[in-house]
């Protein structure tokens, strides 16, 4: 009689079917063999599931009207997003310098959200579980790059540096404002944090997401924004808040100092 622990040691075919085992022999030592090695797997799934992977608690809305549940009705397909791994740095306003600040992994958008005069804006997700915070990517139309390497004679790395090393500078300049404004003045300014990066192989910016309707309070031509007839209140107030936030850092360069 074929002996089955033998089996589980030797190679199979090569050892059981020889002329000295009969066919018969060999099926069943085959079927044999396949129940003692499923067999313990089938217990372990019955007896001691595994623990059920990772999956984020259920959360429900607080109030969802019926339309927008009638909506769930209709098929939405998910946006196209792609994985990116930005390595981000810093300007440093105070010494002037570049530093690395770590690395970004996120899910993008593929299709950008909007648009301005010189870039496409893509929003990101960062593929952090606890913490998932939205990001803006910012890229270079075709017309920019053809402006920034024809006309401005730089290139798109020097630029998109620039364009990072002026947001600091405001960011600074914002900050100092919002310390000096008076009590009487009410809510500040404030930018959010921007970072140098590399997407897609080519020079970017990458800041947080500002949520809300995007408006236009200031201008470069050092003109002041005209407000609109049905304008609100809240909205002539920000105007001249942010006049006033303009003229700060002017003020500021006339004294030679922002301390
Ligand atoms: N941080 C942000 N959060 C949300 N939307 C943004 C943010 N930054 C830009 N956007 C959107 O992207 C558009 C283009 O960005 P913008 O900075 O104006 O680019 P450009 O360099 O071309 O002027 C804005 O008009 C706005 O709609
Ligand atoms: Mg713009």
């Amino acid at each position: 009689m074929l002996p089955f622990l033998d089996l589980t040691r030797c190679t199979w075919c090569g050892l059981l079917y020889t002329k000295k085992v009969p066919f018969q022999a060999f099926l069943r030592a085959t079927f044999t063999l396949m129940a003692v090695l499923i067999w313990p797997n089938l217990l372990k799934a019955t007896n001691h599931p595994s623990p059920p992977p990772a999956i984020a608690k259920t959360q429900f809305p607080t109030s969802v009207s019926i339309s927008e549940i009638l909506q769930a009705g209709k098929l939405v397909k998910p946006k196209p997003k792609k994985k990116a791994t930005l390595v981000l740095e810093k300007f440093d306003v105070k010494t002037g310098e570049w530093h690395e600040e770590g690395v970004l992994d996120l899910l993008v958008d593929a299709e950008k959200f909007s648009s301005g005069g010189f870039r496409d804006a893509f929003l990101a997700t960062s593929c952090n579980r606890e913490e998932q915070q939205k990001w803006v990517i910012k890229k270079y139309n075709a017309k920019a790059k053809d402006a920034i390497t024809n006309t401005l004679k730089t290139t798109e790395e020097d630029h998109t540096r620039k364009q990072v090393q002026m947001h600091s500078a405001a960011r600074q300049l914002t900050k100092q404002f919002s310390i000096k404004a008076p009590s009487n003045f009410g809510q500040s300014f404030y930018y959010n944090r921007v970072f140098y990066t590399k997407f897609e192989e080519e020079p970017a910016t990458v800041e947080e997401y500002v949520p809300g309707k995007f408006v236009k309070y200031i201008n470069n031509n050092g003109e002041c924004c005209s407000t609109p007839e049905d304008c609100t209140n809240e909205g002539r107030e920000l105007v001249l808040k942010a006049a006033c936030l303009v003229h700060f850092p002017l003020n500021t360069r006339k004294r030679g100092s922002c301390s």
